[in-house]
């Protein structure tokens, strides 16, 4: 992409962030983000709300509040397979999802497409100078991760078949939980830099943290909260290609310590879909974050490391 000069563009392309900020007086600004996906769950209107979730999750991650969406719909003219209740389905379950969120889908767009996705672009408001970027993690500071890591592993044993109905309604609850609680939380108490964990899976996420705030980071394996199917899958080999990609995206970042076994970097880089936030808060107020995070209803507030002066970029795990 070319370059953007616009003073008002407090959060563009440099950072790796979430979601675009811009400046519209002294008092507000605007949040944007897009995502759209195929269907990693059979039930349409569950999909809908996933996707929703997932879609708002960046704007919670930059500690904004959103407004209003906009869907993106891509779904076949004619299939015996689906026919048009099913997006029916899909845009029932993503209002429901929005509405719990607050904000209105006001609109959108369709285009014909064999393969069915969607998804929303939301906008969101959040104070001028208030939001929360991937750039501004400090040493010393503690990681906190508010959902269990293994929704890409599972979707792929759901997708054949080899996932247990009780799994799935765990997993399909994980993601359609909205990051909202969390990130009203991480606001009130004050944190440093937050994202929300997806496609990048936790060590690629984490990376785009730690070259934008140019400080390097250590994860203690032992204290990541990983859905315990996922380890049965891993050495099953039932592992999408996505963690795969990642790990080769963060082979040049992560020093791995000799007692991390393959597995548990294939579940250290399992690409999320609507994942919890990475939240880098200062040591003296991460046990206030967790206890908060805990009494707002968030089930998950795991310390799963802690920022470092060092190289920008480097991540070591350790057990
Ligand atoms: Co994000
Ligand atoms: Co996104
Ligand atoms: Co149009």
């Amino acid at each position: 992409m070319p370059e953007i000069h616009d003073p008002n563009l407090l959060v563009g392309l440099n950072t790796g962030d979430d979601a675009a900020v811009y400046r519209l007086n002294d008092e507000l600004s605007l949040v944007e983000t897009v995502d759209f996906f195929p269907p990693m769950v059979d039930d349409p209107y569950t999909f809908g709300a996933i996707a929703a979730a997932n879609a708002v999750s960046d704007i919670y991650a930059m500690g904004a509040c959103p407004l209003i969406a906009l869907s993106l719909v891509c779904f076949p003219r004619e299939s015996p397979d689906l026919p048009l209740s099913a997006l029916v389905e899909i845009l029932k379950g993503s209002a429901d999802k929005a509405a719990e969120a607050g904000f209105p889908i006001v609109g959108g767009h369709t285009v014909a497409d064999k393969e069915p996705k969607y998804g929303l672009a939301v906008t969101g408001l959040v104070r001028t100078g208030k939001h929360l970027t991937n750039a501004t993690a400090r040493p010393g500071d503690q990681l906190i991760l508010t959902k269990p890591l293994g929704t890409g592993i599972i979707a792929t044993a759901l997708k054949s078949g080899l996932a247990r109905p009780e799994t799935i309604s765990k997993v399909t609850s994980i993601m359609t939980t909205l990051n909202k609680a969390a990130s009203e939380v991480m606001v009130a108490i004050g944190v440093n830099a937050c994202t929300d964990v997806t496609g990048f899976g936790l060590l690629g996420h984490l990376t785009e943290v730690t070259q934008a705030s140019r400080v390097s980071a250590e994860i203690r394996l032992a204290q990541v909260p990983v859905l315990e199917e996922v380890w049965g899958f891993i050495a099953d080999g039932i592992v999408p290609g996505g963690n795969y990609r990642n790990l080769k995206y963060v082979a040049n970042c992560v020093v791995w310590d000799e007692g991390v076994s393959e597995d548990a970097k294939l579940a250290l880089c399992d690409p999320q879909t609507s994942g919890g936030l990475l939240i880098s808060v200062s040591a003296d107020k991460a046990a206030a974050l967790k206890e908060a995070l805990k009494a707002a209803g968030v089930e998950t507030a795991a310390d799963v490391g802690r920022i470092l002066a060092g190289p920008a970029g480097r991540i070591s795990v350790v057990p």
